[in-house]
C-alpha cells in the first residue's frame, strides 16, 4: 500500500489506473482506525478494483469546544491495518493541504433541512463540514463508488442527499454497524472511555434495542418512549443530548403511515459524545 500526503501525487497515481479502467472505490475516514472502518475496506474490495482510503482529521467539521486537538492519531497502526485488509492507497494530507488556512474554505456545501437537526443541531456547522470535506475528497480520487458506515445515519443522509441534489455520479454504498460483543458500536471515540465507563456504554444500543421492541410491539407513543429511554440511560451516568424515532427517509418526525422508522441516540458519558442508531421495520 502507498501513501500519499499531497492531492497531486494522488491524482498522477489516480490517473493511470484510471487509464487502465480500473474501478475506484473509496473509503474516507479520520484514522485511528478499527474494524469497523475495515468493514468499509473490505466492502471496497467487493467492487473488484482499487481501494483508495483517506485519514484526515477535517478541522471544518469540529466545534469550537470539541475534540479536534485530541482526537487520537495513529497512522503507523491504520496504515498496517489497511494494508492487512488489501487497500491500494492512502491518501493522508495535513490540513494545509486541504484549506487555505489550515481550517476552512470558503465554499461551503449544505444540504438543507438535514444539516440542522439531531446531531446538527448539537453540532451547529458539523454537517457543512463533513459535506464540503467530502466533496472535495471526492473531486480529488473521483471515486466511481464510496463506501460509509450507517453508524453516521445522519451523515451517510447528508452525502447520498448531496450526490443526489449536485447530480453527482459516485455510487454511495452504506454498511451495517460494526459492534463489540458487549453491543457497543465501535468508535474511535471509545478511547475516550474508561473500563468503567465502557462498560455501561453498551446500554446506548440495549436502549435502542428496548425502544426498537416497543415499537415493534405496537407502542405508538414515541414520546412515551423517548423519555423513559432518556431515563435510562441517565440512569446508568449518561447525560442526554437526542433520543429519536424518525423516519428512514427524510430522518423527520414519522407520519403515521410510516413503516421504515429510525431510531437514533447521542448521549455524553464522561468525556465523550457516543451516538448509535437502529432501524425498525414495522409490519
Ligand atoms: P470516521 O468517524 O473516521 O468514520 C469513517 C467511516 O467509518 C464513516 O463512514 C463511519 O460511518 C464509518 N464507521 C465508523 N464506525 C463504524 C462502525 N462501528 N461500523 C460501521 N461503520 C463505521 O465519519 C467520518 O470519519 C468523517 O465524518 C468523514 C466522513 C471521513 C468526513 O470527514
Amino acid at each position: 500500500m502507498k501513501t500519499f500526503h499531497t492531492v497531486k501525487e494522488l491524482r498522477d497515481v489516480l490517473y493511470q489506473e484510471r487509464l487502465k479502467e480500473k474501478h475506484i472505490a473509496f473509503v474516507p475516514t479520520m484514522g485511528n482506525l478499527h474494524e469497523g472502518h475495515m468493514d468499509l475496506v473490505r466492502r471496497a474490495r467487493e467492487e473488484n478494483g482499487i481501494v483508495v482510503a483517506s485519514i484526515f482529521v477535517n478541522p471544518m467539521q469540529f466545534g469550537e469546544n470539541e475534540d479536534l486537538e485530541r482526537y487520537p492519531k495513529t497512522l503507523k497502526d491504520d496504515q498496517a491495518l489497511l494494508k492487512s485488509n488489501g487497500c491500494d492507497y492512502l491518501f493522508a494530507p495535513d490540513a494545509l493541504e486541504m484549506y487555505p488556512d489550515g481550517k476552512r474554505s470558503q465554499t461551503q456545501i449544505e444540504v438543507t433541512g438535514l444539516s440542522d437537526i439531531l446531531c446538527g443541531a448539537s453540532r451547529p456547522g458539523h454537517f457543512i463540514g463533513v459535506a464540503t470535506v467530502v466533496t472535495k475528497l471526492f473531486n480529488i480520487v473521483q471515486p466511481d463508488s464510496a463506501i460509509f458506515g450507517n453508524k453516521d445515519y445522519q451523515q451517510l443522509k447528508v452525502i447520498e442527499d448531496m450526490t443526489r441534489d449536485l447530480s453527482s455520479n459516485v455510487n454511495i454504498i452504506g454498511v451495517d454497524i460494526a459492534r463489540s460483543q458487549s453491543g457497543l458500536a465501535l468508535s474511535s471515540r471509545n478511547g475516550y472511555l474508561s473500563q468503567e465507563e465502557r462498560d455501561i456504554a453498551s446500554t446506548l444500543y440495549a436502549t435502542l434495542e428496548w425502544a426498537k421492541d416497543q415499537l415493534v410491539l405496537g407502542s405508538t407513543s414515541h414520546e412515551e418512549i423517548r423519555e423513559q429511554a432518556q431515563q435510562k440511560l441517565e440512569a446508568v451516568g449518561f447525560q442526554r443530548d437526542y433520543f429519536e424515532i424518525r423516519a428512514q427517509d427524510n430522518l423527520q418526525t414519522p407520519l403515521e403511515e410510516d413503516r421504515s422508522l429510525v431510531i437514533l441516540a447521542a448521549a455524553y458519558l464522561g468525556k465523550a459524545r457516543l451516538i448509535d442508531n437502529i432501524t425498525v421495520e414495522l409490519t
